[in-house]
């Protein structure tokens, strides 16, 4: 039965487009020209005067949805404190094809993916993470010399995604051999594509391609969980002692889970063990090299942040004796080039944000959401919002120390129970990272003017090629 008392409240002001595609094609497009913000801005002035003084929400259609875009910090608290309760998370169908491959499971949320949350949980907080540390440098160290110590241009991009793929295999898969990171890598680019291709499942389509390479990625990753659950059986039928500790998640995530067993006592299977990291690895991918390529284009046209950087990773670097690497104290020190990171994707989030659905009819600033109607947070209403962030186009890495923005303003990792599992991974991944470049090398952009656009990836038009400069050498 209809609550005739929510009834009373109208709608949020705004426009639903045209008919099916509503406004998606103005919203994809200002994201395009890299200026997602005005499809946000545009609307909150639009729907000012129908709104009183502030417009907080408008309504607008997107990706086949009527949709209610929320565009304040107390829209993002509203949203992030109410899942589960008015709202829940929802991801558009197309993604759920990508990213889960299976039309019988989906990225929205059951018991049993929330259970999986809480079991992977220890793995990606700090606690569980400090001992990659080392690894993680290790790699980062191996990467650069391999890739970047005898050329003179390199495609920041390009590296970025290789760089990154290259530290979560090893991490989740413990793989580094170059033979089948090159075959998971080509597959992860087909896949990827999926992203940005128009959403029609046709044999010879980019996004049939990216279906196709997304189960052909599981099942890789699935051949590797079977051996490596073979080894650790066969290990502890042999009463071998194995701690399961082998400096890589995927021992220790199968020790714990090979005791573990659902509510109706059925064991955890290597299957869903496999798509628990493919999750992982896909879901992190995409984000992480677009922050990598930010930060290396913000430290190439900032000298002085530049300079302040390397001055603390220094700092650090001469504090260790020779080919002693990183450990969690290091990166606890690394405080202003965390907030260089952060004021890089305060400028360009790599995510436009996510969706939830409306559980319910509720009234959010005195307008009614009805229960199904889905509902938009946008990191760039906060993040260029002068009264969140005062001259928001301003590169200003200090808005980050002391008591830092205002709470929900900062959202590149989303909020509440739904927030990125993978944001202290990514931030220690970004830490070693920036150590490691800033103290080998200072370099140029080759295009003064280059410019970052989402679709809806956040990528650079040209790759960011750069010009390197090792302090080994002069200039
Ligand atoms: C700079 C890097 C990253 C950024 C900016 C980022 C951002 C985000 C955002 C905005 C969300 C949605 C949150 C919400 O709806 O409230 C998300 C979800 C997610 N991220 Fe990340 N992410 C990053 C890196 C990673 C990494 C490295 C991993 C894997 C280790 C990862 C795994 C995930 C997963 C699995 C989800 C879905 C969570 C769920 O629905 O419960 N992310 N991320």
């Amino acid at each position: 039965m209809k609550n005739v008392k929510l009834d009373r409240h109208p709608l949020p002001p705004g426009s639903t487009g045209w008919p099916i595609i509503g406004e998606t094609l103005e919203y994809l497009g200002t994201a395009k020209k890299g200026v997602p913000e005005n499809f946000v801005l545009d609307r909150i002035n639009k729907y000012l005067s129908s709104a009183g003084n502030s417009c907080k929400v408008f309504k607008t259609s997107l990706l086949l949805q009527d949709m209610a875009v929320l565009c304040t910090a107390g829209g993002n608290k509203f949203l992030f404190s109410n899942e589960e309760k008015l709202v829940k998370s929802w991801w558009p169908a197309y993604l759920d094809k990508l990213i889960v491959g299976n039309s019988e499971k989906t990225l929205n949320i059951t018991e049993e993916s929330n259970r999986f949350r809480m079991i992977l949980a220890p793995y990606l907080k700090p606690a569980g993470l400090q001992k990659y540390i080392g690894t993680m440098d290790s790699v980062t160290k191996k990467y650069l010399v391999t890739y970047w110590d005898h050329k003179d241009q390199v495609k920041v991009h390009q590296h970025a995604k290789k760089y990154a793929f290259t530290l979560a295999c090893k991490l989740m898969l413990d793989t580094e051999d170059p033979q089948l990171l090159g075959k998971l890598q080509r597959i992860l680019k087909d896949l990827s594509s999926g992203f940005t291709a128009l959403p029609i499942d046709l044999p010879g389509t980019t996004f049939n391609r990216a279906i196709r390479a997304s189960r052909q990625l599981r099942e890789e990753i699935e051949k590797i969980v079977v051996e490596r659950r073979i080894k650790l059986s066969t290990a502890s039928a042999n009463s071998m002692v194995d701690d399961g500790d082998h400096g890589d998640m995927l021992s220790s995530l199968l020790s714990l889970l090979m005791e573990e067993t659902y509510s109706d006592g059925k064991q955890i299977t290597e299957s869903e063990i496999a798509d628990k990291l493919y999750g992982l690895i896909v879901a992190g991918h995409d984000s992480i090299s677009s922050a990598l390529t930010t930060i290396m284009m913000y430290l190439a046209e900032l000298p002085q942040v530049y300079d302040a950087v390397l001055k603390e990773q220094m700092e650090i670097a001469n504090s260790k004796a020779a080919g002693e690497l990183l450990n969690w104290g290091d990166v606890q020190k690394m405080k202003y080039s965390w907030s260089v990171a952060c004021e890089a994707m305060r400028l360009l989030p790599p995510s436009l944000g996510t969706f939830r659905e409306a559980t319910t009819d509720f009234v959010y600033e005195g307008h009614l959401i009805p229960k199904g109607m889905k509902l938009h947070w946008h990191p760039h209403s906060t993040h260029k919002n002068p009264e969140c962030f005062p001259n928001p186009e301003k590169f200003d890495p200090s808005r980050f120390e002391g008591q830092g923005p205002p709470p929900f303003a900062f959202v590149p990792f989303g909020g509440g129970p739904r927030m990125c599992p993978g944001k202290e991974y990514a931030r220690l991944k970004i830490l070693v990272f920036m150590h490691n470049v800033v103290t080998k090398y200072k370099w140029d952009k080759v295009f003064s003017d280059e410019k970052f656009i989402w679709t809806p990836v956040l990528l650079p038009t040209k790759g960011l090629p750069i010009k390197l400069f090792p302090h080994n050498k002069s200039k």
